[in-house]
C-alpha cells in the first residue's frame, strides 16, 4: 500500500489549482439516473471515490464515459437495467446511498445496500429513508439492504428533518424533482454542494427554489432532460491547501479559490494570524513570521466551520502559541488523527467531542498512519512543518479525496513524494 514521505521545514511558494468538488460530484453523478438523456459533468475531480461511483452507476446499467483524462464525465442512463446497488460497491463508499432517491423517483423501486465508508462514527441513513417515506415510499430493511418501493410514483410532501444532513437533503431533493406535486424540505442542509446540485437539476428542467437556505421547495415535473453542468470547486480541498502555507510558512495562490465558500474557516485562519486575500484568480494565503495564535473552533453545518476541515485545522493549532479548543459536533469519533499528531510531538487531550490542543514550538517527523480521508491529509500538513521526515502510511484514504496531492504541494516547493508499494497490508 502506498505511503507519502514529507521532509518538513520548507516554506511554500507557488500556486495550486483547486479541483472540482468530490462531494458535489458524488451527488451530481447519481442525478443522471433521473433522466433518459445524458448528463455531462465538466470540472470533475480525478479521485478513487469518483471511480467507485462510476462503477456503481455502471452496475445499474448506466454508460459512463470518462473524457479528457477524467475531467469530463458523460453519463447516460437511457434505461436503468438493474435497480440493486450491491454491498460490494456500496461498502467502499457511503455516498452510494445517493442512488436510492433517483432510482425510486424514476422507476418506483430500488434496492440499496446499507453503506460503509469512513470510520468516523455510526453514520446512519435513517434520515434518508424517513425523508423518502414522506414522499410516499415504503421501506423494508432486509439482509443489510434497503428495499424501497413507491407504487404509482412518489408524491410531493413535507420533509421536516430533525437534524441537518447533507446526504439526506440531496437524496430527497433529487427524488422530489420527479414526484407528483410540491415538496417542501425543512431544516435542509445549506452546503454549497446542495446549491450546485439544485443548479444542475434546474439545468435538467427541475423546478426548485430556496436552495442555499434551510427551506427548499420543489415542484415536481413529469420528466427531466439532459444537461451539461460544471462541478463547483472543492472548498475542502481549498481549505486544506490554504493551511499548507499557514503551517509551513510562505505564500500560495489558490487558483479558482472562493472566499464565500470558506468564510467561517477563513475567519478562523485570520484569527490565527494567517493572511488571506482575494485575487483576480482566486485566493492568496501567506504567513510570514511569528507563531500561530491559538483559536477555538466548533464544527457546524454550513455556513459554520466544516467538520471536513477540523483535522487539518488541528494540525495547524498544534504549533500555536497557547491553547486551542476544537469541538466536533457533527461526527463522533472524528479525532483519530490526534494520537498520530501526538506521535509527532503535539500535545492534545481528547475528551468526548472536545480536543484541547496545547501548542508546541515544533513537531518532529515520525511514521504515522492515516485512518480516514481528512485525517490523512492533516498528517501531511503536519509533516510540512515538522523537523525531519514524516511518512504517512495507508494513503488509500487520501486518494479517495485529494487529486495528485504530492504534485500540487511539490509544485510549491514542498519536499514530498509517494512511495509506491505493491503489497497490501
Ligand atoms: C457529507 C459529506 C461529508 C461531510 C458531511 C458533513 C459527502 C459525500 N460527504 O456527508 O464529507 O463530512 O456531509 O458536512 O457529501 N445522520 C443521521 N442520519 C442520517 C444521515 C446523517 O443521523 O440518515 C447524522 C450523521 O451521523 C452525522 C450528521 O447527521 O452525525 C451529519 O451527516 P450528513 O450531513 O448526512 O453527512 P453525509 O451526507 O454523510
Amino acid at each position: 500500500m502506498d505511503s507519502i514521505r514529507v521532509e518538513g521545514g520548507h516554506p511554500l511558494k507557488g500556486e495550486i489549482a483547486i479541483s472540482g468538488a468530490k462531494n458535489a460530484c458524488l451527488t451530481l453523478m447519481p442525478a443522471a439516473l433521473l433522466s433518459d438523456e445524458p448528463l455531462t459533468l465538466t470540472n470533475a475531480p480525478r479521485l478513487s471515490d469518483i471511480r467507485t461511483m462510476t462503477e456503481l452507476l455502471g452496475s445499474l446499467g448506466c454508460e459512463v464515459a470518462s473524457l479528457q483524462g477524467g475531467k469530463v464525465l458523460a453519463i447516460g442512463a437511457e434505461k436503468i437495467s438493474n435497480h440493486t446497488a450491491h454491498y460490494d460497491i456500496v461498502r467502499k463508499m457511503r455516498a452510494s446511498i445517493l442512488v436510492l432517491g433517483p432510482m425510486l423517483a424514476r422507476d418506483g423501486h430500488a434496492v440499496v445496500s446499507l453503506p460503509g465508508g469512513c470510520a468516523i462514527g455510526a453514520r446512519p441513513v435513517d434520515l434518508h429513508l424517513k425523508g423518502l417515506e414522506a414522499l410516499g415510499a415504503e421501506m423494508d430493511l432486509r439482509d443489510g439492504y434497503v428495499h424501497a418501493r413507491a407504487e404509482g410514483g412518489l408524491k410531493g410532501g413535507l420533509v421536516d428533518f430533525p437534524l441537518v444532513s447533507v446526504g439526506a437533503t440531496e437524496n430527497v431533493l433529487m427524488a422530489a424533482t420527479l414526484a407528483k406535486g410540491q415538496t417542501v424540505i425543512r431544516n435542509a442542509a445549506r452546503e454549497p454542494e446542495i446549491v450546485d446540485l439544485a443548479d444542475c437539476l434546474r439545468a435538467m428542467g427541475a423546478k426548485i427554489s430556496g436552495d442555499g437556505t434551510s427551506e427548499i421547495t420543489v415542484d415536481g415535473v413529469d420528466r427531466l432532460h439532459g444537461a451539461t453542468h460544471p462541478v463547483i470547486i472543492d472548498r475542502i480541498e481549498l481549505g486544506t491547501y490554504m493551511l499548507a502555507p499557514a503551517i509551513a510558512g510562505g505564500e500560495v495562490d489558490l487558483i479558482g479559490g472562493r472566499r464565500d465558500l470558506v468564510e467561517a474557516f477563513s475567519a478562523k485562519l485570520e484569527d490565527a494570524g494567517v493572511e488571506v486575500s482575494e485575487t483576480p484568480r482566486g485566493l492568496k494565503v501567506s504567513r510570514k513570521n511569528g507563531r500561530i495564535k491559538p483559536v477555538s473552533v466548533t464544527t457546524e453545518p454550513h455556513p459554520g466551520f466544516p467538520t471536513d476541515l477540523q483535522a487539518q485545522m488541528m494540525a495547524l493549532l498544534t504549533l500555536a502559541d497557547g491553547t486551542s479548543v476544537l469541538e466536533e459536533t457533527i461526527f463522533e469519533n472524528r479525532f483519530m488523527h490526534a494520537p498520530e499528531l501526538t506521535r509527532m510531538g503535539a500535545s492534545i487531550d481528547v475528551h468526548g467531542g472536545t480536543a484541547t490542543v496545547t501548542g508546541v514550538e515544533r513537531l518532529k517527523g515520525a511514521q504515522v498512519m492515516a485512518t480516514d480521508l481528512r485525517a490523512s491529509v492533516s498528517l501531511i500538513l503536519a509533516g510540512l512543518a515538522a523537523e525531519g521526515e514524516t511518512t504517512v502510511g495507508r494513503v488509500y484514504h487520501l486518494d479517495r479525496g485529494y487529486e495528485r496531492v504530492e504534485e500540487k504541494l511539490g509544485a510549491c516547493g514542498a519536499k514530498i513524494e509517494r512511495i509506491r508499494e505493491g503489497a497490501d497490508d
